[in-house]
């Protein structure tokens, strides 16, 4: 795919110019709020159809989950309007994965921003935008609306455009479609993950810069959290595979609980644990063919995700490597 090793090297060149060696930070969603320690449970009884892969009905199975903030800028305050994302590892999770150079891998990734659609679907497009987003020129920055049009650039604004008060109490959705099984029963769907109970705590009256890192803090220093994973299986042939930005209303297409994330009281912020989550590496394509990612921006995430994280980690000279 030229577009995405384009694509690649664009945000490659992003990465050197913003960074030094040693200091090397992801492209998209560089600041953290923590990585956590998590149970994923998966609901003792699920129909067969939902019953795939790594939803085996009663399998637990330990988790990493990173929480983070979308701007490309890791100093910006979390007050600030941005996306948010959640980011799953599930550890211990046998069979042949999808990368051909990690298949012996043990993880399964699942990837969420708490908005149910990707602004961005044609490749050329995109390419477009990288390229002018990321010009010293002002002017190039004028024609980014005219890359991703008026729907694109809609959705574009109302991904960043959210507040949060707890990284543990938002929603989040996969917004680019999965496989779920293989063969003659397999279905495409979208993922989802909320908190367990609809309580949201209202924003802090002085939000410190990283007040998000301090909610995590404070919720997990004293108990537990609660949160579940939904599956949405597609329902109609309007529910578009490949345009990202097509969304699927739940009105049409309900979520399904499949999975419960318990995410035990623990201490996270320490050097070691933000060292070990700031060199993890997540992608779509950390997955089991059951769970093969669908449609051209997960194509394009393919190449992207690997190149990226390949060039952070030889620059900050750290060891790629998959947890177990
Ligand atoms: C073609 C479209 C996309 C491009 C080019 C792109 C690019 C990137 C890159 C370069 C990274 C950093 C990878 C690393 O250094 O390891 C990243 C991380 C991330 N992306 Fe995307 N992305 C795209 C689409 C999406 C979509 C559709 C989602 C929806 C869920 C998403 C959610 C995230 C999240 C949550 C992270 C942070 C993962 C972590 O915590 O490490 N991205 N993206």
């Amino acid at each position: 795919m030229p577009i995405a090793e384009d694509l690649a090297v664009i945000i490659e060149e992003t990465i050197r110019k913003q960074y030094d060696a040693g200091s090397a930070r992801r492209d998209a969603h560089p600041k953290a709020h923590g990585c956590v320690k998590a149970e994923f449970h998966v609901l003792e009884h699920l129909p067969d159809a939902l019953a795939k892969g790594m939803f085996v009905p009663g399998n637990t199975y330990r988790a990493w989950i990173r929480f983070s903030n979308g701007s490309s800028d890791p100093t910006r305050a979390d007050i600030k309007r941005d996306a948010r994302g959640m980011a799953i590892k599930i550890l211990g999770v046998p069979g042949k994965k999808l990368l051909e150079d990690q298949d012996q891998a043990m993880t399964q990734d699942f990837i969420m921003i708490n908005h149910p659609v990707f602004f961005a679907t044609d490749p050329a497009r995109y390419l477009s935008f990288m390229q002018d987003s990321n010009s010293d020129h002002f002017y190039r920055k004028l024609l980014i609306p005219f890359d991703l049009g008026a729907k694109g650039t809609r959705i574009a604004l109302e991904t960043r455009s959210s507040r949060i008060s707890s990284p543990l109490q938002a929603r989040y959705w996969s917004m680019v479609p999965y496989q779920f099984g293989i063969g003659a029963g397999r279905q495409a769907v979208k993922y989802s993950a909320r908190a367990c109970s609809a309580t949201v705590e209202p924003m802090p009256h002085k939000p410190g810069h990283d007040f998000l890192r301090d909610a995590l803090k404070n919720t997990l220093q004293i108990g537990e959290a609660c949160m579940e994973f939904l599956i949405q299986p597609r329902t109609s042939n309007s529910m578009d595979v490949e345009d990202s930005r097509i969304e699927w209303k739940e009105a049409q297409a309900p979520f399904y609980p499949v999975a419960t994330i318990r995410i035990p009281q623990q201490v996270f912020d320490t050097p070691e644990q933000n060292a070990f989550c700031e060199n993890l590496s997540f992608t779509p394509w950390h997955a089991l063919p059951d769970h093969k990612p669908l449609g051209v921006t997960n194509r394009l995430r393919k190449i992207i995700y690997a190149h990226i994280s390949t060039v952070r980690h030889e620059m900050n000279k750290v060891n790629e490597e998959e947890p177990r």
